[in-house]
């Protein structure tokens, strides 16, 4: 490829104009796992209290589900990378947890896998024989801990520093891999550089936020801001070949395009809602893919008002400043993908 080609392809991969329209399941490096809506504990501004005024119903994804509709031993093959996250509960409250675990091991040794979690839960050895399991595996755990004795329990109420401290230790002590994740306000923003010197210290990946969502009490830092990703709008279904599924086995593209966020649809999509066809407890991963509500959304991106909203000019959580520059994500490391591509053009900008 000539001078000329190469600026040409860029300036086609950074509108999009290379962007396949639309994804189909032999395709799928990514999934997006919400395996239950429990939590132990009430943040004060979860996806359960902004969303569902925190009451929503205690569902967890059933195993078989999981087991013979996604994490086939033929389908996880082709996978590279898992992440149990949610939008309403935590994995680690998962009522099958050990035996998903066991699942991964089994049909996915080679993944990229991630659980995140307030890690308050469960005992101290539940963590250590965690971390002795993860050791051999490319398996890691992302502990949400947001300040320290004084601060961390503001947010993440019901939690407490000490107990999470101990099972994320507990956890490294018996060769887990870790990422503490920090979010960042203006009462624990001075808490930041000791939680990513002890982080240094230990071996364990720091990855500071911003909030989604800042107000009273949980007001805006000063010497953070939010990571930006100018221009084109960034499918992270398209960009990183993914799928989500959430606890009620709905199958979506994104988390933006779960069910519980039908206040952004459109009438189109509205429409197009056949819950039961994208609902993995009647129908296959295939058939979900092939829905209408999926195909249509995935393909017309560029028009929906909901996409543009969460992913054009992407505001990226990954906080930055002059003191603490974002770290490379080890998610992210293909050069094609979007996060890989931001990173890149922050690197040494971040003023
Ligand atoms: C709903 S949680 C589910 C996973 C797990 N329960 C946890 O808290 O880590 C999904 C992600 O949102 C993050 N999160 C929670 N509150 C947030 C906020 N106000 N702003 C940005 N991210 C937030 C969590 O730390 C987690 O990474
Ligand atoms: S730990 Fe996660 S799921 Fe639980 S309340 Fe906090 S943010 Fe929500
Ligand atoms: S909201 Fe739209 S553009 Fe964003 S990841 Fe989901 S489907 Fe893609």
């Amino acid at each position: 490829m000539n001078i000329k080609e190469q600026k040409i392809a860029n300036i086609k991969r950074m509108i999009g104009l290379d962007l396949p329209k639309s994804i189909n399941s032999k395709d799928i490096d990514f999934v997006d796992l919400a395996i239950t809506s429990r939590c132990n504990i009430n943040c004060a501004l979860c996806q359960t209290t902004l969303v569902h005024d925190g009451k929503i119903p205690i569902v967890d994804l059933d195993i078989n589900v999981l087991k013979n509709k996604i994490l086939t031993r033929e389908q996880t093959r082709n996978f590279k990378m898992v992440i149990c996250c949610g939008s309403f509960g935590d994995p680690m409250m998962y009522k099958w947890i050990d035996e998903l675990i066991d699942h991964f091991i089994d049909v996915g040794p080679h993944l990229f896998l991630q659980f995140n979690t307030n890690g308050s839960m469960r005992k101290t050895e539940w963590w250590t024989n965690l971390g002795k399991t993860f050791k051999d595996y490319n398996y890691h755990v992302q502990f949400g801990i947001d300040g320290f004795e004084d601060t961390h329990s503001k947010y993440r109420i019901g939690s407490n520093f000490n107990t999470v401290m101990e099972h994320m230790m507990a956890y490294i002590n018996a060769g887990g891999k870790a990422v503490w994740q920090f979010i960042i306000f203006d009462y624990n923003e001075h808490q930041v550089n000791r939680a990513e010197q002890i982080c240094r210290e230990h071996d364990i990946r720091f990855q500071p936020i911003m909030s989604y969502k800042y107000c009273e009490g949980f007001g805006r830092p000063k010497d953070w801001r939010i990571g930006w990703l100018p221009g084109r709008l960034n499918c992270k279904t398209i960009d990183d070949k993914s799928i989500y599924v959430d606890e009620n086995g709905y199958l979506t593209p994104c988390c933006f395009t779960n069910p519980a966020n039908k206040m952004y649809y459109n009438e189109k999509q509205l429409m197009l809602l056949d819950k039961e066809s994208i609902n993995l407890n009647n129908v296959t991963l295939e058939e979900a893919m092939d829905s209408d509500f999926f195909k249509y959304t995935v393909k017309n991106r560029d028009d929906i008002g909901m996409c543009s909203f969460f992913c054009k000019g992407q505001k990226r959580f990954e906080a930055a400043n002059k003191k603490c520059k974002p770290l490379k994500d080890p998610f992210h490391r293909d050069a094609g993908s979007s996060r890989g591509d931001f990173l890149k053009k922050i690197k040494g900008k971040i003023k």
